[in-house]
């Protein structure tokens, strides 16, 4: 099998494309593939070309950290937990997420989940105790990786800035709901930068590792913006 993966040697490098040969185990997961290119120091292109080891990002490999996050045969999905056989294709095609900036090949930086949520004081302040109600959803919420595939696929995510897309609008239902005295607070920063900005989509479900119910989160803010 090819593997054709966009590399980028540093984040001002333009990317360019190799080409790889794979001859091991047919039912091997991506990230298998990965090691198996990187087994040596120097490594080949098809062409016999002699270039560096894949930089790619992993840890867990069990589908539970979210850093093996790329885009697989144009699909974003993790590395670890999509096999070669599922894929069922002649040609394995990588690159990275494109909503991040570029580390090094396929290692992308998201720092910037984790800083919008900071900056929007998204944390449990004082816990206000949980509705027995509400455990499911923050339960599958609370799943969520942080892995940007969800920002991958959405039509209105692009650089971070106002609009922080599906893992923002759940943990907004989380600390909403279990921070006592902060409630308003939440609901305008959501309102602010996902309720004003999101079409629906819903493509960030499609894609959901962990398939997080978004749309739940959403309906249980807007009863929270508008209480019968
Ligand atoms: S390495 Fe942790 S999710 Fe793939």
């Amino acid at each position: 099998m090819k593997v054709r993966i966009l590399r980028q040697c540093s984040p001002e490098d333009k990317p360019h494309w190799e080409t790889f040969d794979y001859n091991g185990p047919e039912d091997a997961s991506v990230a298998a593939v990965l090691d198996y290119i990187n087994y040596n120091d120097d490594i080949e292109t098809d062409a016999g070309e002699r270039t560096t080891r894949i930089i790619w990002d992993c840890s867990c490999l069990q589908g539970i950290c979210g850093a093996c996050a790329m885009v697989i045969n144009g699909r974003p999905a993790l590395a670890c937990e999509t096999l070669l056989r599922d894929l069922n294709c002649d040609e394995l095609v990588l690159r990275p997420l494109r909503k991040f900036p570029v580390i090094r090949d396929l290692m992308v930086d998201r720092s910037s989940i984790q800083e919008n949520l900071r900056k929007s004081g998204m944390f449990i302040g004082e816990y206000s105790g949980s509705d027995s109600r509400e455990h499911e959803q923050q339960y599958s919420v609370s799943k969520c990786l942080k892995c940007g595939l969800c920002l991958e696929v959405c039509p209105n995510y692009t650089d971070g800035k106002t609009f922080f897309g599906a893992a923002f609008a759940n943990d907004c239902y989380v600390v909403a709901s279990r921070s006592s005295g902060k409630a308003g607070d939440i609901r305008k920063t959501y309102a602010e930068h996902f309720e004003n900005g999101c079409s629906k989509s819903l493509s960030c479900m499609d894609v959901c590792p962990m398939k997080i119910q978004t749309i739940a989160s959403m309906a249980k803010m807007n009863r929270m913006r508008n209480p019968r």
